[in-house]
């Protein structure tokens, strides 16, 4: 993926990133203009997820003062701000049928006029788009034009979530904990190899924000020369107990040469159904405090809560569903 983003980068094609929430789409865009030849030029980014389809064209193209009501001065819209620099239009897919057709129009001519206005603009610009969605199956659904769909094609790039790269996840880990160190003065030396653990085996939903968000949180708590367990949100603690109990299971199942399948996937994590007992909250609660205590000896916690490993066990897995 690096390696693409280095090579793409000294063209002037147009891009196509896809990757789930968080997974670095702007981070990416932001880099191959840093690395192009229009680096002292503007970057601009656009999020189309939040536009309104009344002003979509304003804020693409600009508006003359009067154009409609409310326009009550000039305006220059994306397009001519990031002029003879990048355009990075996130969240492509949301963009109205209407717009994809007028701006198929500007990037074929490479000249616009702001919404009302006479004047004609040249443009020089290069587009990366980024979606979430395959732009591929939208516009087979008709939901996305297809022949601007091949104009943003010119270069794509899928950037894999974080759990399809479980080997950088210790990398992004140490270099958001050194960024955050400095940033809070703080000096902290590492991550406890428990925690290194949990995160490797953790899903990560937000993928690198998230990951981001968790070691931020858990510097500032931090008192220590190491990251522990204990500084970490109890989604990452939960689905590595759930693991462990499943390997444990499997053990078990491996030596009583059982037939049953302790191997079957387990949903995530449901909080909400705490929410709606307030004594299993409690318990659940006071589980995860001591578990924390322990740094998650299960043996250990059972004793701590007067209930047997077995008992303990079920109770963590419930949870999950
Ligand atoms: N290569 C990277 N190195 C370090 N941090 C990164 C990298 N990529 C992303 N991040 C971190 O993750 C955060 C989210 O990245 P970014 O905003 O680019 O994601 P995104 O794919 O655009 O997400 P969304 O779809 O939600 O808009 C960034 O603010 C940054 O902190
Ligand atoms: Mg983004």
């Amino acid at each position: 993926m690096y390696r693409q983003v280095e090579i793409v980068a000294t063209t002037d094609y147009s891009i196509i990133l896809y990757g789930e929430s968080g997974t670095g789409k702007e981070v990416v865009a932001k880099k191959i203009h840093d690395l192009s030849h229009r680096k002292n030029k503007p970057f601009v980014a656009m999020d189309c997820g939040t536009l309104s389809k009344e002003l979509a064209g304003s804020e693409l193209f600009g508006h003359v003062k009067g154009a409609f009501t409310g326009a009550q001065a000039d305006k220059e819209g994306h397009f001519e701000m990031a002029n003879e620099g990048t355009l990075f239009l996130d969240e492509v897919a949301n963009l109205s049928y209407d717009i994809q057709a007028s701006l198929l129009r500007v990037i074929q001519e490479r000249k616009f006029k702001r919404v009302g206005g006479t004047k004609e603009i040249s443009l020089d610009i290069r587009i990366i788009v980024a979606s979430n969605e395959n732009l591929q199956d939208a516009y087979r659904k008709g939901k996305f034009r297809e022949d601007l769909y091949h104009r943003f094609n010119e270069f794509c790039i899928y950037l894999p979530p974080l759990r399809q790269r479980k080997e950088d996840i210790p990398l992004f880990a140490n270099f958001f904990l050194k960024n955050t160190c400095g940033e809070l003065n703080k000096e902290i030396k590492g991550f406890a190899p428990d925690v290194i653990d949990m995160f490797v085996n953790y899903s990560w939903p937000g993928n690198l924000r998230e990951c981001r968000n968790v070691i931020r949180r858990s510097v500032l708590l931090c008192n220590d020369a190491l990251i522990t367990a204990n500084l970490l949100p109890t989604e990452i603690i939960l689905q590595y107990a759930n693991k462990e109990y499943q390997n444990d299971q499997h053990q078990n199942g491996v030596r009583d040469n059982q037939h049953n399948n302790h191997t079957e996937n387990i949903p995530l994590v449901r909080k909400d159904i705490f929410l709606k007992d307030t004594a299993a909250k409690a318990e659940y609660e006071a589980i995860m405090k001591v578990l924390k205590e322990v740094n998650f000896n299960k043996t250990k916690a059972a004793i701590i809560l007067n209930v047997d490993r077995k008992t303990l066990y079920n109770k963590i897995k419930n949870y999950e569903n």
